[in-house]
């Protein structure tokens, strides 16, 4: 664990190597490396395998959490028919106008890239969920008690404090208090909609969900849409920017190639936010534990066992990809999957893939686009950039500049 802990990826990577596509880590965590496997393992999900959270304790909590994946599904197909085409558009167009004010702000002073991006997703999501609230400190407190949400369930994630049944878990309570704050402030936004009736074409995703609501069962689903969304997407998609932006620095011509394409046309923009995405998945690892005894390439594996799965390893393995060190968007553009068949999950797969996949992609295309045409960045090369794997693969302490292209655009301190 100790060498696992100093160096997650480089450990996890030399024991595939060493020892195959299923390792055995220790008496109750494996790891899976083949696509066909980790594939599996993601389709069977919700039946042979359970998805954890970080807030678990033991045995009894995994149960209980058992008993809501019918519950969850449910709130997930809410989530899919809420985040639909139109919305997302109009969002894109609303949040175009906001981004280029905080993009504009960015260029008085150094920043740190992933905090800035973090903040701006976080803000880009905020305006997806209640964008038509009129008073933007509405929002502000939205954003702040999602990113407080996300930034205490992480701690508690990484503390480890659940592991152990008994143990005090100062972090979760911290959590579920962050969670209940943010659950008052959205049935709040909610209930506040209600008597505003069913515009023709919902603004943002709470009038989408204020439309079904009749009665207070369907005020409580509504805020569980709610607050997944914000959860989930607190913080993933500001990751995946940062390291968009790294790339963008990185690659000159590249860049200059999507502020040339035009809005209408994604393809190029498309396949460097999928090559960004390829080489940094925000989300490296993915886990879930065995709820039966199940067989994953020929071995026996107990109830009760954690399963690492990691698409970093994954998108990077030469058995399923050519040339995957080199950062390389054309290899999107000819037609059909530059890669083995299930070698790329940025999103996840099977039932419990990402809802958000879409929404995300509208996001980052909207702020690539605009630092590609509009500003240079000013980054080191990702080679000198270390990443942190604590939780989710971010760069760690990167300073940015952000310079306009159109000077009288800047802002000075
Ligand atoms: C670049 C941005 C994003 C990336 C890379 C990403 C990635 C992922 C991945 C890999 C999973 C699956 C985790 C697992 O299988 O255990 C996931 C789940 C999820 N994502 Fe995203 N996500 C992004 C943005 C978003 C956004 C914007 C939303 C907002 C709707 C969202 C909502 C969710 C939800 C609700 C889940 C949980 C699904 C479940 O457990 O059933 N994500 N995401």
């Amino acid at each position: 664990m100790t060498a696992y802990q100093s160096d997650r990826l480089g450990w996890l990577a030399t024991n595939r190597d060493r020892f195959g596509d299923v390792v055995r880590l220790s008496s109750n965590v494996i790891a899976v490396h083949h696509p066909e496997l980790v594939h599996q393992v993601l389709a069977q999900t919700n039946h042979a395998y359970t998805v954890d959270n970080g807030l678990r304790a033991g045995r009894r909590e995994r149960l209980e959490q058992q008993a809501h994946v019918a519950e969850w599904m449910a709130v997930r197909r809410e989530i899919w028919s809420a985040i639909a085409d139109q919305l997302t558009i109009r969002h894109a167009e609303r949040f175009t106008a906001r981004v280029t004010d905080e993009l504009t702000d960015l260029t008085s002073s150094p920043f740190d890239l992933t905090q800035a991006c973090r903040r701006l997703l976080g803000r880009a999501l905020t305006d997806f969920c209640a964008g038509a609230e009129a008073d933007p400190s509405r929002l502000e407190t939205l954003a702040e008690a999602a990113d407080s949400l996300f930034g205490t369930a992480l701690q508690a994630l990484l503390s480890h404090e659940g592991r152990v049944g008994w143990w005090p878990r100062p972090h979760a309570r911290e959590a579920v208090r962050a969670n209940r704050h943010l659950l008052d402030l959205l049935e709040e936004l909610i209930r506040r909609r209600l008597p505003e009736g069913r515009p023709e074409q919902p603004r943002d995703l709470v009038d989408g969900l204020a439309a079904g609501v009749a009665a207070e069962a369907d005020l409580s689903k509504a805020v569980s849409v709610l607050r997944s969304v914000m959860f989930a997407s607190h913080g993933v998609p500001g990751a995946a920017q940062a390291w968009i932006a790294l790339r963008l620095a990185e690659h000159a011509e590249l860049s200059a190639a999507i502020a040339a394409e035009p809005d209408a046309d994604d393809r190029y923009i498309g396949a460097f936010i999928k090559e960004t995405l390829r080489l940094h998945p925000p989300q490296w690892l993915i886990t879930r534990t065995t709820a039966e005894r199940v067989r994953i390439g020929g071995y026996e594996i107990d109830r009760g066992v954690e399963v690492l799965l990691c698409p970093y390893l994954l998108h990077r393995d030469p058995r399923f990809w050519r040339d995957p060190e080199r950062f390389d968007p054309a290899r999107w553009l000819g037609t059909g999957q530059p890669h083995a068949r299930h070698a790329y999950l940025p999103f996840g797969a099977g039932p419990r893939f990402c809802p958000g996949s879409q929404l995300a992609t509208a996001q980052l295309t909207v702020v690539t686009r605009l630092l590609a045409r509009d500003y240079r960045l000013k980054l080191p090369p990702v080679s000198e950039v270390r990443a942190t794997t604590n939780g989710l693969l971010m760069p760690e302490s990167v300073t940015a500049r952000l310079v306009s292209v159109d000077p009288r655009k800047e802002v000075h301190a």
